[in-house]
């Protein structure tokens, strides 16, 4: 399968700094796009304008969160098509920050993700457990939940383990625990929807991806990329983690 590296620029930059991180990651992109797909989710206010200096490169636009409405009286909410019509064709959708931060949940993230499809948009689902449930031995069950509860019937979109320890910690989940879950993942998904379409799906980790772990963070089977926060706010960093991902 085709690689996924997504950056995830969560709620960073200005118009001078995400221009310039845009600017470098199109210019930077093209061999790493020979054997990977590149993708980055800036904030909402900047779409537009990191829209415009991607336009024609190899790297795609995608936004943050949107809101299971197509419109209507939500103030200070954005549609999946408001997002589409500023140049987004992807949006990450049940990230453990909104889950925590606003109380999303399973059933938000699956209207939201019925509601990105309607407007075009291909849907990155993030799923993972907390140090928590982790050390309770409930990640899996957790994780399961999650699955089953956010994506909806005939889902041909993304999902991104993100364990919450992981993210911003700079302690990324060790490869052999990393595969454990991918390979249950990928069993939940050919259970949810068949071998078929369930084996399709592409499958992201996330959760202190670097340019010194990515090598052996993408090695693991049934990764298929990667959706990095704080490294994809250095472009280097970020093609670091993209070349990382040639096939070998
Ligand atoms: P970090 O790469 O900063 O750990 O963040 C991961 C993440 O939350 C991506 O969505």
């Amino acid at each position: 399968m085709r690689p996924l590296i997504a950056g995830n620029w969560k709620m960073n930059g200005l118009t001078g700094f995400s221009a310039a991180l845009a600017r470098a990651i199109r210019e930077g992109a093209p061999p790493v796009a020979a054997f990977c797909d590149l993708l980055v989710c800036p904030p909402a206010t900047q779409l537009a304008a990191v829209g415009a200096i991607l336009a024609g490169s190899a790297v795609a636009l995608g936004a943050q969160n949107c809101h299971q409405e197509p419109d209507g009286a939500h103030t200070g909410d954005i549609s999946a098509s408001m997002l589409r019509d500023a140049g987004a064709t992807a949006v990450i959708l049940g990230h453990s920050e909104r889950r925590a931060n606003h109380g999303e949940t399973d059933e938000l993230v699956r209207e939201k993700v019925l509601a990105a499809v309607a407007a075009g948009l291909l849907p990155i689902v993030c799923v993972g457990e907390t140090d928590e449930q982790r050390r309770s031995g409930r990640e899996t069950e957790t994780v399961g939940w999650q699955l089953s509860g956010s994506l909806p019937q005939g889902f041909t979109g993304v999902v991104s383990y993100e364990p919450v320890w992981a993210i911003g910690t700079g302690r990324a989940c060790e490869p052999p625990q990393v595969e454990a879950m991918h390979g249950f993942i990928r069993q939940e998904l050919m259970r949810q929807f068949g071998r078929e379409a369930g084996a399709a799906i592409r499958l992201l980790y996330g959760g202190s991806v670097k340019a010194h772990n990515a090598r052996s963070l993408l090695s693991v089977p049934e990764v298929n990329g990667a959706l990095i926060g704080g490294a994809a706010l250095n472009a280097d960093e970020f093609l670091a983690i993209a070349r990382a991902a040639a096939p070998r």
